[in-house]
């Protein structure tokens, strides 16, 4: 399947700007993944390049190395998820699940030519004063 073995993390991005409506899409259908008592515990948050202050509050929360290419990016996407069922008790597979869930939405851009560039490399601390990030996550 092309959309999966075509994929890779580019570091550098067209100027063309992914559209709200198709990251929208991606997100949407990426939450088809499957997770213990259908429980979906992510939350993806998107912020376009358009959105000029706050693109560059979050571009200031990755390290040097992934500011230097990350800024050529149309669109950032905040992964989250929560650690809890509803019933309050603690779900030990939220981050498998999550992940399940953003590796479909990166083989979903890839139909649309969208490539995405994951990021472990940015402070959390920092993030957490750019984006209001529910409690739970
Ligand atoms: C959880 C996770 C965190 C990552 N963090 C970074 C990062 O901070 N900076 C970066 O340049 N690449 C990061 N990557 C991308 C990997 O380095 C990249 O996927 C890997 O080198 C394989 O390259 P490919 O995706 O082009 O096949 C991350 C990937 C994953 C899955």
């Amino acid at each position: 399947m092309k959309q999966i073995t075509s994929r890779k993390s580019p570091l550098t991005f067209s100027d063309k700007e992914v559209s709200e409506t198709a990251i929208a899409e991606i997100l949407q259908n990426a939450s088809w993944a499957s997770s213990s008592y259908n429980n979906q515990p992510w939350y993806f948050i998107s912020v376009f390049r358009k959105e000029k202050k706050v693109f560059q509050a979050v571009l200031d929360t990755l390290v040097p190395a992934n500011q230097e290419w990350a800024g050529s990016a149309s669109c950032f996407i905040v992964n989250l998820a929560t650690s809890r069922y509803s019933n309050g008790k603690e779900n030990k597979f939220y981050t498998y699940e999550l992940g399940m869930a953003v590796a479909n939405y990166v083989t979903l851009a890839m139909d649309k030519g969208i490539y995405c560039h994951q990021m472990a490399g940015f402070s959390k601390d920092k993030l957490e004063k750019v984006i209001k990030i529910p409690a739970e996550y």
